[in-house]
């Protein structure tokens, strides 16, 4: 599918964005190796979640999907039965990695594949240290690659050091460290998303976390299961901070988003390239924090985007991009390497795409640096069937002089089913 997005005159109006896809992984896998049945609502009907249900269901989970909400039957933690079939995680990261943790552990065989796209994206990197754990895994093209086949077994505890901070890996770690004999340490270069660590804290695990390190320690119990509200996703709503920001006339709520600090680093960082953000109503819901966003026409500024930074808003480098762009001075975005093993390669797709819209932005090997010219021209793009950069292309679309195309417009499905009617819905014309 292809979508034409007019620069707009004004962009006025209240955004809800959908629910997190981080915490609704989380929330239907640990629910599903649970004791009892959980309610979870506002959870994100995006392709990458389906993919997540369809596999426990097919590991023997009752998931009832209704539009507004989750009813999981918990099965407990030795419930899960042996799939039929090859699981498909898709699309989708998240399920595949954290899959692959919780099924070293079950006492019978899986194979889990993806699409083209998931297909070519580093496995090795839950395959070590499972198999340190004692697992019985393997995947194509020497343990690189899925497909991968997981015989599960008995397994013990660890202490790991992950070369590259990730929450995909951590939590696969995490899920296989619930069955392992003696307590798992994982230490990570930089923290990543600690919602997997909240999750099991509040569903009974005790965790000790200091720093960049979780150490888990055994249990004999299975996970109490718990109704989760899945708070909006601050990734989605990037898309709106950032349009607002950038367009002339914009005044945008955005209400409900999570505020998890680390997923927040995206205001962080627009606050500082001098954005026109006003946060209310800050609560908590489910153990994660929550605010209401108001963001507002702004003259922004460049900035220098590194470090602890990069794991606090790595999914939404694509559309600060676009702020860049439209921002005065020389951004450079650094040790954002992982870019390159995402939906797609964020570097050089999100670098080519940008140039087409007339962007002066060069690739680094680990980010990019552009310099802000203050101006976007319409052109034809393409998402490369990735969701976050065909999203960032359309908020660029927003302020381009005349019409962008995205092509492969329909990837938003995978975080954000209704996107495009939400661009719609702020803009007049
Ligand atoms: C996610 C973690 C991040 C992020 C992805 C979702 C998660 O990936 O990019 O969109 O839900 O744990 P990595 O763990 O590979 O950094």
């Amino acid at each position: 599918m292809e979508q034409r997005i007019e620069q707009v005159k004004t962009l006025a109006g209240r955004a809800v964005p959908p629910g997190d896809k981080s915490i609704s992984h989380r929330a239907v896998i640990l629910n599903a190796i649970a004791d009892g049945t959980a309610e979870i609502s506002n959870y994100l009907p995006g392709d990458d979640v389906m993919s997540t249900i369809t596999c426990l269901q097919a590991l023997g989970v009752d998931i009832e999907v209704g539009p507004d909400k989750l009813v999981v039957h918990g099965v407990g933690s030795s419930g899960l039965r042996e799939a039929q079939d090859i699981l498909d995680a898709h699309n989708s990261g998240t399920t595949m990695r954290l899959l692959s943790g919780l099924l070293a552990a079950q006492p019978f065989l899986s194979t889990i594949t993806g699409d083209e796209s998931l297909r070519t994206r580093p496995m090795n990197r839950v395959i070590e240290p499972l198999r340190l754990m004692g697992a019985s895994i393997w995947g194509k093209s020497s343990d690189g690659l899925a497909p991968l086949v997981i015989q599960g077994s008995e397994l013990r505890g660890i202490a790991y050091e992950m070369p590259v901070a990730s929450a995909q890996v951590k939590s696969a770690i995490l899920l296989a460290a619930l069955y392992a004999q003696g307590s798992t340490t994982i230490i990570e270069p930089v923290k990543s998303r600690d919602h997997t660590e909240r999750m099991l804290r509040a569903m009974g695990v005790a965790l000790n976390i200091s720093g960049n390190e979780v150490r888990c320690l055994p249990t004999s119990k299975s996970l109490k299961s718990m109704d989760v509200t899945v708070p909006g996703d601050i990734s989605a709503a990037a898309y709106w901070l950032v349009a607002g920001a950038i367009h002339p006339d914009a005044r945008v709520e955005i209400t409900s988003v999570g505020m998890n600090p680390t997923r927040s680093g995206v205001i962080d960082v627009l606050k500082a390239m001098g954005a026109k953000i006003r946060i209310e109503n800050e609560r908590k819901e489910g153990g994660e924090p929550i605010a209401d966003i108001i963001i507002e026409s702004s003259e922004l500024k460049a900035i220098d985007i590194d470090g602890e930074l990069i794991p606090r808003l790595i999914d939404e480098i694509p559309v600060l991009a676009m702020a860049a762009a439209m921002a005065k001075g020389k951004t450079t975005i650094r040790d954002a390497g992982e870019l390159r093993v995402k939906e797609s390669d964020r570097i050089t797709s999100t670098t080519t795409e940008l140039r087409k819209l007339g962007a002066e932005i060069e690739e680094l090997l680990d980010g990019m640096v552009i310099h802000g010219t203050g101006k976007l021209t319409g052109a034809e793009c393409d998402s490369h069937g990735d969701h976050r950069l065909a999203m960032a292309l359309g908020v660029a679309g927003l302020v381009a002089a005349g019409d962008t195309v995205v092509y492969n417009a329909e990837a938003v499905n995978a975080s954000y089913p209704g996107f495009w009617q939400d661009l719609n819905m702020l803009s007049t014309r």
